[in-house]
């Protein structure tokens, strides 16, 4: 079996636990590590047991390794951007911590690329598409169970983790914008359970300057979007000041409705009804007593942490590692996820602008608003 040889990239907090799970499979080989930080560069691999040899000093020496088969960018977000163009423009599959790109141009290039090579697998981080509570709402969504969805809450906040070498967070020239730090999460959780009913036809957004912490970018933002079937959603973002992490949901359809809370403790986190499934009664999924053979398995996952060490790191990891061997495209590539960024750059015209912002994103127009 030939194994999938990797450069790594950015051996940070969530880059270390990604590392950690990559290792965990016989079908892989960490080939290169770029870390800016050497010293903990060479930390992350000898705690997982690998050569310190494997660190290298410039990024070029991944791009320009021929045995590189793929390239894993953990970096701060205002690498990803030229760091992915770079690895795709040298035939390298690419996986890419969310946000795909803070310069819009960038992004462009990253669709471009992506849909000049067909061969090239791609993949943005939107790590709660792995979690099981939005498998199963997504399963639903296509079965009908809430009927039309007419209306969609998910919210995003939490207070990032800018503690020690992760300051670059308050930084607007490495962040970007708060939508890229997690407010996407939100956005994708919507957009991928609305996938099988109804498409994001326009974005209108506000957004409020730090309140608390020192960031640069705008930490907090309102999004709504309007869909081609008449609903609307809607996501309060917040990345500034928290309280626990919160990715609330609320929906609600013809026939059905969902709420989802992360604060509270199961089994009462989330509660549905539906006319088809449940004869139109709330039901706790989570609470075997009270769902009965509607109850969801007890190892349900549930987005209710910020830590990364809770997140669906082994499933994103592995379902990247098949899209590579299996030669398929993943629902996250650049090109599958374009929707979620084209939002998140919409959002910030609208909030900037004060007006609605039309879907698909009219490239021109976006183009001549970020000048980047
Ligand atoms: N999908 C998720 O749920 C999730 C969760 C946490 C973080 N992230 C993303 O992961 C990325 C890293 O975040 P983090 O919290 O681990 O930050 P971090 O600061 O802990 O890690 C970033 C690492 O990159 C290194 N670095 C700096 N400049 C670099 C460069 N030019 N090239 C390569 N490496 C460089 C730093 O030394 C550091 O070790 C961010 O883009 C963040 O948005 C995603």
């Amino acid at each position: 079996m030939k194994k999938i040889k990797i450069g790594f990239v950015g051996a940070g907090w969530m880059g270390s636990v990604q590392l950690k799970r990559l290792t965990e499979r016989d079908d892989i080989e960490i080939n290169a590590l770029f870390e800016k930080n050497t010293e903990r560069g060479k930390e992350v691999l000898r705690n997982l047991g690998l050569s310190e040899n494997l660190l290298v000093s410039d990024y070029n020496d991944i791009i320009k390794n021929k045995d590189i088969d793929a390239v894993w960018l953990v970096s701060p977000n205002s690498f990803h951007g030229p760091q992915s163009i770079a690895a795709m423009q040298a035939g390298k599959h690419v996986f890419c911590e969310k946000p795909c790109a803070t310069k819009f141009s960038d992004f462009c290039k990253q669709i471009e690329i992506e849909k000049s090579n067909p061969n090239l697998k791609t993949y943005v981080d939107y790590i709660l598409y792995f979690d099981s509570l939005e498998e199963r709402l997504r399963k639903m969504f296509a079965d009908g169970a809430f009927g039309k969805i007419t209306q969609i809450q998910v919210n995003y906040r939490h207070p990032v983790n800018i503690a020690g070498d992760k300051v670059w967070k308050l930084s607007k020239e490495t962040m970007g914008d708060a939508i890229g730090m997690g407010i996407n999460h939100a956005i994708s959780v919507m957009i991928y359970a609305m996938q099988s009913q109804a498409k994001p036809v326009a974005v209108y957004a506000t957004k409020l300057k730090s309140q608390v912490r020192d960031f640069e970018a705008e930490p907090i933002y309102n999004i709504m979007i309007k869909f081609d079937n008449g609903a609307t959603g809607f996501c309060f973002g917040n990345i500034d000041s928290g309280n626990g992490y919160d990715a609330y949901h609320n929906l609600y359809g013809t026939d059905g409705g969902f709420i989802f809370e992360s604060q509270i403790d199961r089994p009462y986190k989330v509660r549905y009804w539906s006319n088809k499934t449940t004869a139109g009664k709330w039901i706790r999924p989570l609470d075997k007593q009270n769902a009965g053979d509607l109850a969801w398995p007890d190892d349900t996952t549930t987005p209710d942490s910020g830590n990364v060490v809770e997140h669906q790191t082994g499933s994103c990891v592995n379902h990247f590692i098949d899209c590579i061997k299996h030669d398929t495209k993943s629902p996250l590539s650049f090109v599958n996820s374009q929707t979620i960024a084209e939002i998140g750059w919409a959002a910030q015209m609208s909030a900037e602008l004060n007006e609605e912002i039309a879907l698909p994103l009219n490239w021109d127009e976006a183009k001549k608003f970020f000048n980047d």
